[in-house]
């Protein structure tokens, strides 16, 4: 990208106008050698992808659509972790650029007030217990208008121009997230989780509220405490036993 003065992320970008999915074409360029911090952007998607087989609403010239493509040499286990890292980056991004205050909501999803903003859709491509790359999709509602949501988005969605009364330059927006997300990366990759999970903790919606946490198996109440060293979500139940919640829809209560 012309004047982004990062190593890697965000030097390479596939710019569309319309397509499905960013998603796929990430995996596709991925898959050809596509160098580590690529990004595949997109003016609108028709079949933009959420998480758990949810739809994106990707319309036209009002959000950030895109994929960034990265090769991390770390444990599969760990990979989870690069989701915590991008909503943190898209977090600080957020509020550096906007001066929003954003919350993050276990565990990739951005939130002003109670409405999201932004989601973040992490893809793994793996062979055996190696990582052979990331597609992380990020779904930014930058510059829509009430009007541009559908009716069933416009109680629980917003977007940084609804927030902060100011319509967001998307390119410098991407080029300020590519720097924030370098640096945590190289971090990461240098000295470990640690500081991602400060920050997370720091940004959190989720930590301090009570929440129900259903999976297929179960249906687990609590407080969320905190996240352990690996990025896992801890929710303490009344009897005080904590239990560790690795991927499931986390509901929030009053208690
Ligand atoms: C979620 O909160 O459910 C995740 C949403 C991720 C949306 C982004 S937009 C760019 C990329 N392409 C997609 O089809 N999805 C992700």
């Amino acid at each position: 990208m012309a004047g982004l003065d990062t190593k890697r992320i965000g030097q390479n970008v596939q710019a569309y106008d319309t397509v499905v999915s960013t998603q796929p074409l990430a995996h596709e360029a991925a898959a050809k050698g596509a160098p580590e911090g690529t990004l595949v952007i997109a003016e609108q998607q028709t079949g933009g992808k959420g998480r758990l087989g949810r739809v994106w609403h990707s319309p036209k010239g009002t959000g950030i659509w895109m994929s960034l493509i990265v090769r991390p040499v770390i444990p599969l286990p760990k990979t989870p972790q690069m989701t915590l890292l991008t909503a943190v980056a898209v977090a600080k991004t957020m509020q550096e650029e906007t001066g929003v205050a954003v919350k993050i909501k276990w565990p990739n999803d951005i939130f002003v007030g109670d409405r999201k903003v932004c989601g973040v859709l992490t893809e793994l491509n793996a062979e055996a217990d190696r990582v052979n790359y990331l597609v992380i999709g990020i779904g930014i509602n930058a510059n829509a208008v009430a009007a541009d949501f559908p009716e069933e988005l416009r109680a629980i969605a917003t977007s940084l121009v609804i927030e902060s009364g100011t319509t967001v330059n998307r390119v410098r927006f991407i080029q300020r997230f590519c720097r924030i997300f370098e640096a945590e990366y190289d971090h990461y990759l240098q000295h470990g989780f640690d500081r991602i999970k400060t920050e997370w903790e720091a940004c959190s919606y989720t930590i301090g509220r009570w929440v129900t946490v259903k999976t297929i198996h179960s249906t687990l109440e609590g407080r969320a405490v905190g996240l352990d060293e690996e990025g896992v979500l801890i929710v303490e139940d009344a009897a005080g036993t904590r239990h560790k919640v690795y991927s499931a829809d986390v509901n929030y209560g009053a208690n």
